[in-house]
């Protein structure tokens, strides 16, 4: 299984340039298509087969574990998602958009997997590809306004610290929602209300408005491996998302969004109090030990500095984000 992952990632690598560039599908949000193409019949037979079956039973439960059709090298398995908010008839109207996107040319792709905002569709003729729970391909995307929370600012680490914590809280609250109490593997969360902290001694006003956002796993996942892939994804997004407003990190099987403006049908699953703001509190005493915490805290991040370089480059080796803007912000089908 490992073994296969760095031609998947080479070749993926290649075709996001080509494809991410030039042709995207006129609603389509990411793409990864093996270059390597078939025309072969029997593979594209049962290409069909497997694709009407993820189609019948992701519409009517919202998913649909990894399925194999065929044998020996006509073999392919797959699966599909839709995000848990979406009804049966939007979720078979982007899964039906997948695959006339896939199939409509003589050759086709023998390995793909096509992302929409409400879908996702993978398959490949490498069923261990798709049992696997590696989350690369994965791609950053921010909320193309590029606006950060109001107070941001990197010169003064409280407030960075603040709005750190809340985004912090709700990402971690909605990845335990969507890992362990949700029968879809999909979970949804706001702040409860937004908050305003102005500390006069340093004229800083920091703001954090009411954030929204959801997660989602593959369904093949336990729990616990799905909480892991989520907290893999958050510790990426906060690692770089610079306060802006909005983003998301899509991977091949997990994904989660953030938003300051309702993005998803229905209520929350859950409501998240944001919290940094009043613990910091407004007078000097709390504000000095927050200083003694980050002070501290810096202490021991720089004797940690040379094991997490270590780590850094081993994982940069085998695995990378790709980061970009997002180009078409409005959901469709
Ligand atoms: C497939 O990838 C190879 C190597 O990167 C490249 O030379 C070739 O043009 C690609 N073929 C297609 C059809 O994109
Ligand atoms: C197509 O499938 C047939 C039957 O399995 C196989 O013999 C043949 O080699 C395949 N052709 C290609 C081009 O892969
Ligand atoms: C799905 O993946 C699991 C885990 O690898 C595997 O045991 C099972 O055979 C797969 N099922 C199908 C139908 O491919
Ligand atoms: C599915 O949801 C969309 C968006 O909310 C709505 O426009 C559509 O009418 C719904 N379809 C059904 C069959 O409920
Ligand atoms: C199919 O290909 C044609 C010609 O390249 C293109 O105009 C059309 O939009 C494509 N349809 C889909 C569903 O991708
Ligand atoms: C999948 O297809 C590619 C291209 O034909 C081939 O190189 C690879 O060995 C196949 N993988 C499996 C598991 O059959
Ligand atoms: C948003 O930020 C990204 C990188 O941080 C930059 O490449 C891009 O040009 C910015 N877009 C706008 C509209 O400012
Ligand atoms: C695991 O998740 C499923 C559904 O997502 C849930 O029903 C079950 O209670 C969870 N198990 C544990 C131990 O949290
Ligand atoms: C805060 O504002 C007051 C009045 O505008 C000014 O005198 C003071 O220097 C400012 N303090 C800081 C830390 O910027
Ligand atoms: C904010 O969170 C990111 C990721 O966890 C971290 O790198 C950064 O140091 C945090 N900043 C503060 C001030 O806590
Ligand atoms: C970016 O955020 C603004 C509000 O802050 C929202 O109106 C817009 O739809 C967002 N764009 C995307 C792609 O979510």
């Amino acid at each position: 299984m490992h073994n296969s992952t760095p031609l998947f990632l080479s070749l993926f690598h290649t075709l996001l340039s080509l494809h991410l560039t030039s042709a995207i599908p006129s609603s389509s949000l990411l793409q990864y298509v093996h270059n390597f193409t078939t025309t072969n019949s029997t593979y594209r037979s049962n290409l069909g087969e497997l694709f009407s079956f993820l189609d019948k039973e992701t519409a009517a439960k919202g998913f649909s574990e990894n399925s194999t059709v065929g044998v020996a090298e006509n073999q392919i398995s797959g699966l599909a998602l839709c995000r848990g908010d979406i009804n049966a008839s939007d979720c078979a109207a982007c899964l039906d958009q997948s695959f006339r996107y896939i199939t409509n040319g003589s050759s086709f792709p023998k390995e793909a997997a096509i992302w929409y905002h409400f879908c996702l569709l993978q398959y490949s003729n490498d069923s261990s590809l798709i049992a696997s729970t590696d989350n690369f391909p994965r791609f950053l995307m921010w909320n193309i306004t590029n606006q950060t929370f109001s107070g941001w600012d990197k010169s003064k680490e409280f407030t960075i610290f603040s709005i750190n914590n809340t985004l912090h809280k709700l990402l971690t609250n909605v990845a335990d929602q969507t890992a362990f109490h949700s029968a879809k593997w999909f979970g949804t969360g706001v702040t409860k209300n937004s908050a305003t902290l102005e500390i006069g001694r340093d004229n800083v006003t920091v703001s954090v408005p009411v954030i929204y956002s959801l997660s989602q796993c593959t369904p093949n996942f336990p729990n616990d491996t799905c909480r892991d892939c989520l907290q893999d994804l958050i510790i990426d997004l906060l690692g770089s998302y610079d306060g802006r407003r909005g983003g998301r990190i899509v991977g091949i099987k997990c994904n989660l969004r953030y938003e300051t403006y309702p993005f998803y049908y229905g209520n929350p699953d859950i409501l998240i109090d944001s919290v940094p703001i009043t613990d910091i509190g407004g007078n000097k005493g709390g504000i000095n030990r927050l200083l003694a915490i980050i002070i501290s805290v810096t202490v021991v991040l720089l004797i940690l500095s040379c094991f997490t370089i270590i780590l850094w480059i081993r994982k940069t080796r085998s695995t990378e984000t790709d980061i970009f803007q997002e180009e078409n912000a409005i959901p469709t089908s």
